[in-house]
């Protein structure tokens, strides 16, 4: 036993969306999302558009959380969670994104999710958009880029936000919405047209995004004065390759291009730093009058981000990305999960002070996890040390920002029970501490069992982090 001791009301958990776990893609009225038709992957995968017929869509079964929900929040109550975020699948309310009215059956299966949830004393930490905007609004109208969205945003938000008033205090508006500029697709359905106006496209979504960020706080501060909107972002860092001046700057450049969202969303306006891109661009951004203003007075009242590994950048590389954050060079000093992603609990350290630093608001670290391929022992168990230890190693980390000062609210851990992956659409690179019986081709039982972290995870939240 060590003297660590977390706040006491900290908020230990789990996250998942529902992409990637609800399954029942069409069922209760649900529309189709994007999620549920892109193959291998939302990030990277095939975006096919429709749904086609014969060809395998992880999504629409996932790990069937929508009829087993119940069986897993047991097993994260057994486990001692304080707290659970999910998303709302916006095409279960409004199937087509742009309907007067919603869905009846899709709003009664989160009051009920909600009420599982409190029977156990658990805070839903909930997610309005997690890479599953409803299809139609991708195909009839270009996504984020179309100014319509805002509208058919607010009338979603204001709906779960009335409908679950008293239920849930913690909303997140985007998730990871700086992927606006790596995956555009999943992130923001901006379908790109050409590289050329690659640009004038993201900035022109983000600034729609801004606008519904704002009148979503608004609504959510009208509606419950006592619950908080959050905005989320991947926020794993990127280190200059080298300590060479042009490396150095170059990677604060690209460091600011994911903190421009927190920038505006926390502080209300745009930074000059975005005004010398769009010059240098000719990024002609189209904004109503009122846009300012809305924005300016309706900032989120904390920030959540997502933590999973670091990246070193060298000036003048191309820039690329997937789930994890921005893919960089090799750090000689990190060793890799089996999906080729550093470890790097320092910077999770590095991260918060950095963000508290800038904004002084509450933090909340809504991602962080250790995504590797599971082995089922002849006696059923599953021993997970490799996990155990990179949580481990991430909150010794976490406690120590809060000794530096950072005020965090909570960690949810990410992928309580293995879910299909984003990045891959794989189940093999598995999260959990409770193992799903399930393939990459969709075979298995889908019975839930615990995993050794399980165990271990229980013990921490137990003793508020004492036992690390
Ligand atoms: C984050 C996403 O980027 O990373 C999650 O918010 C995702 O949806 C997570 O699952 C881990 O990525 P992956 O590709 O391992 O599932």
């Amino acid at each position: 036993m060590n003297e660590k001791k977390f706040p006491d009301n900290f908020l230990w958990g789990g996250a998942i969306a529902a992409n990637q776990a609800e399954g029942a893609w069409n069922v209760d009225g649900k529309g189709p999302a994007i999620s549920d038709v892109i193959r291998n992957g939302i990030v990277g995968g095939d975006f096919d558009g429709e749904v086609i017929p014969g060809e395998y869509y992880a999504s629409h079964e996932a790990i069937d959380f929508y009829h087993r929900y119940k069986e897993d929040i047991a097993l994260l109550a057994e486990a001692g969670l304080k707290c659970f975020r999910t998303s709302i699948a916006w095409s279960r309310i409004y199937p087509n994104g742009d309907e007067e009215q919603p869905n009846e059956k899709g709003l009664q299966f989160y009051d009920d999710l909600f009420d599982e949830l409190h029977k156990y004393g658990m805070e839903p930490v909930i997610t309005l958009s997690h890479f599953e905007i409803p299809l139609n609004l991708i195909t009839k109208y270009g996504g984020w880029t179309n100014r319509k969205l805002i509208g058919f945003f607010e009338r979603y938000a204001e709906t779960v936000l009335r409908r679950y008033r008293g239920k849930v205090k913690y909303w997140l508006n985007f998730n990871e919405i700086n992927h606006f500029h790596t995956i555009p697709l999943a992130a923001g359905g901006i379908v790109i047209e050409k590289e050329e106006t690659k640009l004038q496209q993201i900035y022109q979504a983000s600034h729609h995004v801004f606008v519904a960020s704002a009148k979503a706080a608004k609504l959510c501060h009208e509606i419950s004065p006592e619950a908080k909107m959050g905005a989320m972002l991947s926020l794993s860092p990127i280190y200059p390759h080298t300590c060479h001046p042009e490396d150095v700057f170059d990677s604060y450049q690209l460091r600011r291009r994911s903190l421009f969202y927190s920038d505006v969303m926390i502080r209300g306006y745009y930074p000059n730093y975005a005004k010398r891109i769009w010059k240098e661009q000719q990024i002609d951004l189209q904004m109503e009058d009122e846009d300012v203003e809305v924005i300016r007075d309706h900032t989120v009242d904390f920030l959540s981000f997502s933590y999973y590994r670091s990246s070193t950048h060298k000036a003048g590389m191309p820039i690329l990305g997937n789930t994890g954050g921005i893919i960089g060079l090799d750090n000689p000093y990190l060793e890799k999960t089996e999906w080729g992603w550093p470890i790097d609990p320092k910077g999770l350290r590095y991260v918060c002070n950095e963000l508290y630093d800038r904004y002084q608001i509450p933090l909340f670290i809504v991602e962080n996890g250790y995504g590797g391929v599971d082995k089922v022992e002849d006696t059923g168990e599953i021993n997970d040390d490799e996990r155990i230890i990179y949580i481990k190693k991430h909150l010794i980390e976490l406690y120590e920002a809060l000794e530096d000062g950072c005020e965090i609210l909570g960690y949810t851990w990410w992928g309580p029970m293995d879910i299909v992956s984003a990045g891959t659409g794989e189940m093999k690179k598995r999260y959990g501490f409770i193992y799903v019986d399930k393939d990459n081709d969709g075979k298995g039982t889908l019975n839930r069992s615990k995993k050794k972290s399980f165990y271990w995870y229980k013990k921490v939240i137990e003793s508020n982090g004492q036992l690390l």
